[in-house]
């Protein structure tokens, strides 16, 4: 099974996508739902599944458009089944298994979390245009998923082994990044917008605490976001208010970003360190961020660091189509593939992904 579709409606991108042996982009196609939740500073998760069942087909159309043979070429079909919004995942797992029962094709069912990792697996360039290929990652490796809704430290030995050896105990780091940048009264989503300012800012102009946990590889982000709910009130008033001329925007956006990528990159090269890999990976949305690629390369004292392009880092159906080929080529999903929108990687001492229906 060479050539695989993908489906992607996890969140509130709908997704089609076709990549050849793991790593060849043959078509990738994104429609954001963006501009829709902007107006209400976040996603909202009726509107996003009904937009998907809108979306689904002319996306996975346009992801077929540049096969020579159209749908005959394709050998697998391959969705997302969690974690994520229920109703969003429940588009795209009904539209795999009507296509592969429709097709008589194998289904094959990728963990969104896991998925972002193979973002560094696809090939950015073209190799049929003379460009070198790039060799695939090496294990033993370790990667940090930086997302909007997952935050972890996962060691991978092989495709098959890997284990979450940290993650976040409240909020995601994407999430941080989005709910300050609305009290700063950025747009959603707040992560680029808060880069984007943060690059005018002077980051030791404000105070802004340091997150730090002790004795685990675990991430906690929800007392920085209060910080810079206390600070922007020092200031006179968040930035949805009215006085929000008064609120030094760029200088909270540069420490608040600061302060995050320190916590992502210190647990980063910690366990990099103990764990002994080849190389370390960044991924999910947070990985776009130019400030955390920065300072975690020149952190890593001689690990090679690998990310994703930025348009790989967030969500898209390549990465599932990767994932699929490299985990799951060899089993097979049932008719009865449900979603689980709590679906988690299994931590250490845990041999099983877990799945948390929530
Ligand atoms: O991976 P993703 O598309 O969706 C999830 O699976 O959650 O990640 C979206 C998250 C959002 O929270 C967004 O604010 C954040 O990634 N993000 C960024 C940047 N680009 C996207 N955060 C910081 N800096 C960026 N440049
Ligand atoms: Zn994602």
């Amino acid at each position: 099974m060479d050539t695989i579709l993908a489906i992607e409606t996890s969140c509130d991108e709908t997704a089609a996508a076709v990549v050849s042996h793991g790593r060849r982009v043959l078509s990738n196609v994104v429609a954001s739902q963006v501009e829709l939740h902007r107006e209400f500073g976040g996603v909202f998760p009726e509107m996003a599944s009904r937009e998907h069942v809108k979306a689904i087909s002319l996306v996975l159309d346009e992801a077929v458009k540049p096969l020579p043979n159209g749908w005959d070429d394709v050998q697998g079909l391959a969705v997302t089944h969690g974690p994520g919004l229920a109703g969003s995942l429940l588009v795209g797992v009904n539209m795999a298994k009507g296509l592969a029962y429709g097709r008589g094709l194998p289904l094959l069912a990728v963990n969104h979390v896991l998925s972002h990792i193979y973002a560094n697996w696809l090939l950015p360039g073209e190799p049929e245009r003379g460009e070198p290929v790039e060799p695939e990652p090496q294990f033993p490796l370790l990667v940090l998923v930086v997302s909007g809704g997952h935050t972890s430290l996962v060691v991978m030995r092989s495709h098959t082994e890997f284990e979450s050896v940290g993650h976040t105990v409240d909020d995601a780091a994407g999430e941080a990044f989005d709910k300050v940048a609305r009290l700063l009264g950025l747009p959603y989503p707040g992560g680029p917008e808060i880069e984007k300012v943060a690059a005018h800012g002077l980051a030791a102009a404000v105070d802004m605490p340091r997150m730090r946990m002790r004795d685990s590889y675990n991430f906690s982000f929800s007392g920085l976001k209060t910080a810079a709910l206390r600070l922007a009130e020092s200031f006179g008033g968040r930035g949805d208010e009215p006085n929000r001329s008064r609120l030094p925007v760029a200088n909270i956006a540069a420490a608040f970003q600061e302060s995050v990528v320190e916590a992502l990159v210190g647990k980063t090269v910690e366990a990099a360190e103990e764990f002994e890999v080849r190389q370390v990976l960044l991924a999910g949305g947070v990985a776009a961020n130019s400030r955390l690629r920065q300072v975690m390369s020149q952190s890593l004292k001689g690990i090679p660091l690998r990310y994703p392009p930025k348009r790989w880092c967030t969500d898209n159906a390549a990465m599932v189509a990767a994932a699929a080929y490299y985990q799951q080529r060899d089993v097979r999903a049932g008719w009865d593939l449900d979603v689980y929108p709590g679906l988690r990687l299994p931590a250490s001492g845990e041999s099983e992904l877990v799945s948390a229906a929530s």
